[in-house]
């Protein structure tokens, strides 16, 4: 019975929630690291990612750039493949369900607590002159975003693992508190092997873009700034043994072509490493004619979708109903549940 099945695949769709904060442009470390996966898990489940415009104000953005950075964001991702057709894709603060939820959980999360994540203990060493209680909430205000859909799955990378942890504990305590299973225990999620960490051009560390500017490649680069950064990108001065182990400025770029490049490209300059026959330049070159090559689609989409303002007006009204849908009707149980009940 063809049916049936049907009804168990939807039964067990499960709910994933991200958000992306709107801060700078899109990277291919951001690419290979997070994109791809939401990409992928857009076809098998319920997934609402959203730009996490709140949390930006934790900076203090003026407000042009505030909404810049978000259709900046917008677009990105959706040139690079989050189908809005498959996706819920909303803006946070179209959701007001989620401040309120936030409002609540913040009564159960203790200072000490948040006080001890590392990433606040990081803002206070690099901001010390903006140490806003947004800042000490972060991860309260992430909760509500994830369980304001009662996700089950969590995308998120590595630096983020601690906030899911954070947001685990508030949603289990959450339960325990009121005696519900309203809430499931968000898991962080990812398709392991298919993530890719991409390195940086610097020579060392990961592709980011707080670090010096030549050290990410964004998808919005033009051919020309492609180029530039790359030639430019740290070398050494060439193997000295045949099939000695390449040292981590050369690796990364080895990286970063596996990424990009055609597979017997790849292999073409390991071997001429391996054989201390390799000309940087000329991997260079390549390696740079191969990332144009493979962001010159996304950059055009990238291109047409800044243009069309009324595409992303459509795509975020949409994506606010239905989140909106989601969130209302969380936030009426959790109002019930707490005790906020009509006379
Ligand atoms: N904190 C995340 C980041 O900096 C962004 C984010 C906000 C998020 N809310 C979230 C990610 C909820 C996953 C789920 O990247």
């Amino acid at each position: 019975m063809p049916d049936a099945i049907l009804i168990i695949e939807i039964h067990a769709m499960e709910t994933v929630v991200s958000g992306i904060r709107s801060t700078g442009n899109l990277h291919l470390g951001n690419y290979f690291g997070a994109v791809v996966n939401f990409v992928k898990m857009q076809d098998k489940n319920k997934c609402f990612f959203f730009i996490a415009d709140y949390h930006s104000l934790t900076t203090h953005p003026v407000p042009e750039s505030l909404r810049q950075n978000v259709k900046q964001v917008l677009v990105e991702y959706l040139a690079s493949g989050i189908d809005p057709e498959k996706a819920t894709v909303y803006i946070q603060s179209d959701l007001p369900e989620t401040a309120e939820l936030y409002l609540l959980l913040n009564m159960n999360a203790y200072k000490g607590e948040l006080e001890r994540c590392t990433s606040f203990k990081e803002k206070i060493k690099t901001q010390r002159d903006n140490i806003n209680a947004g800042l000490l909430t972060y991860p309260v205000l992430m909760t509500a975003d994830i369980i304001i859909h009662k996700a089950n799955k969590v995308p998120v990378g590595k630096d983020q693992e601690q906030h899911l942890e954070m947001a685990r504990t508030f949603t289990r305590r959450f339960n325990r508190m009121y005696n519900t299973s309203c809430f499931p225990e968000p898991q962080a999620y990812n398709f392991g092997a298919s993530l890719v960490k991409i390195p940086g051009l610097d020579g060392s560390g990961k592709m980011g873009k707080s670090e010096d500017k030549g050290n990410a490649i964004f998808l919005s680069d033009a051919p020309e700034v492609i180029t530039k950064k790359v030639m430019r990108a740290v070398t050494d001065s060439g193997p000295d043994k045949i099939n000695q182990k390449k040292p981590e400025s050369i690796q990364n770029l080895f990286e970063i072509m596996k990424a990009v490049s055609a597979q017997d490209t790849y292999m073409h300059f390991d071997e001429m490493y391996n054989k201390r026959v390799i000309r940087y330049g000329e991997f260079k070159k390549q390696l740079a004619e191969d990332m144009i090559k493979f962001t010159a689609p996304i950059r055009k989409k990238i291109e047409a979708l800044s243009k069309d303002e009324q595409y992303l007006r459509k795509v975020t009204e949409t994506g606010a109903e239905k989140a909106r849908e989601s969130a209302k009707k969380t936030l009426k149980e959790v109002r019930e549940i707490m005790g906020f009940r009509p006379f």
